[in-house]
């Protein structure tokens, strides 16, 4: 086997370039290295094809292409999700709609899930390990991501709870729901050629055009949302930093009420909380 570094020089090269929690876990992708390696045998080689791999990934990063799509993988509420292509890399930002899903439904479980705009399933697969006893749907228009959403639902043991349906938002569904989740697409067609390269380059558009408004995805679920939203029910919608105004117009123009408006850490109003009244 050659080996053409030690541990401990491939670890300080990649320091040149990655904060130390990014290179340790560089590491361990490429050289299935563990800190406690690092620590223990520092002088012990690295073969050279891991080497390799390494560089060229630095490289990839040097670039601009995030870790989470050199090795197409995000956390995701503390746990692993599976990316591709296809898929939006998930926000910490999402996580919001999570916690506020948790704040609302903290004495009782909801018991049918729906995620619309699944893309890797992140939502609705952290849903149903949290709650156990319920079942969810998770739609996309993208059948690329959606074999990742299923992919990531097996991976977290809940696919027996889980369905994933190709459709356009929730127009091919039937039946109700008592939870209706969604971070659809939300930027102003315009607004996307000034985006940050990062999101530009590996997010998919179809992941990312809300229409000249920003707005098409929010209008068309919430006309889904008058035959899936079960009277009882609640939808958690993520919204972009700026919308909460229109958001809350929308909200007045159905027949549903705004409940809660729940702030990311910046600050930012982040995820819109909808009832649907008996
Ligand atoms: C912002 S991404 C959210 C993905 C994932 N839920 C998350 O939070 O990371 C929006 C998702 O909506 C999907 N999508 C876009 N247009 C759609 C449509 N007409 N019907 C269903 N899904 C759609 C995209 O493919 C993408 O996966």
């Amino acid at each position: 086997m050659p080996v053409s570094m030690t541990l401990r020089e491939l670890y300080d090269r990649i320091r040149e370039v990655l904060p130390e929690v990014d290179a340790r876990y560089v590491l361990n992708k490429r050289a299935g290295v563990t800190a406690a390696d690092l620590i223990v045998a520092p002088d012990s080689g690295v073969p050279e094809g891991a080497v390799g791999l390494v560089m060229r990934d630095l490289e990839r990063f040097q670039t601009g292409e995030p870790l989470s799509r050199i090795y197409e993988e995000r956390a995701f509420w503390g746990m692993d999700f599976v990316l591709s292509p296809a898929t939006l890399d998930p926000r910490i930002d999402t996580e919001v709609l999570i916690e506020a899903v948790l704040q609302r439904f903290k004495d009782r479980s909801p018991l049918r899930i729906l995620d619309l705009g699944t893309g890797s399933g992140c939502i609705l697969v952290t849903l149903l390990s949290l709650f156990p006893q319920a079942y969810g749907v998770g739609v996309d228009l993208s059948p690329a991501a959606l074999q990742i959403a299923r992919s990531n639902a097996q991976r977290h043991g809940v696919d027996a709870r889980a369905g994933f349906v190709c459709a356009d938002w929730g127009g091919a569904l039937e039946g109700l729901f008592d939870l209706v989740v969604s971070n659809p697409p939300y930027i102003e067609s315009d607004v996307i050629l000034d985006l940050d390269e990062n999101v530009r380059k590996f997010d998919p558009i179809l992941a990312l055009d809300g229409g000249q408004d920003g707005l098409q995805a929010y209008k068309r679920i919430f006309s889904d949302l008058n035959r899936l939203l079960d009277e009882g029910g609640f939808c958690f919608l993520e919204i972009g930093f700026d919308q909460e105004e229109k958001l809350t117009r929308l909200i007045k123009e159905s027949r549903f009420l705004l409940k809660s408006v729940h702030a990311d850490s910046a600050g930012h109003p982040r995820v819109v909380e909808i009832f649907s009244a008996k």
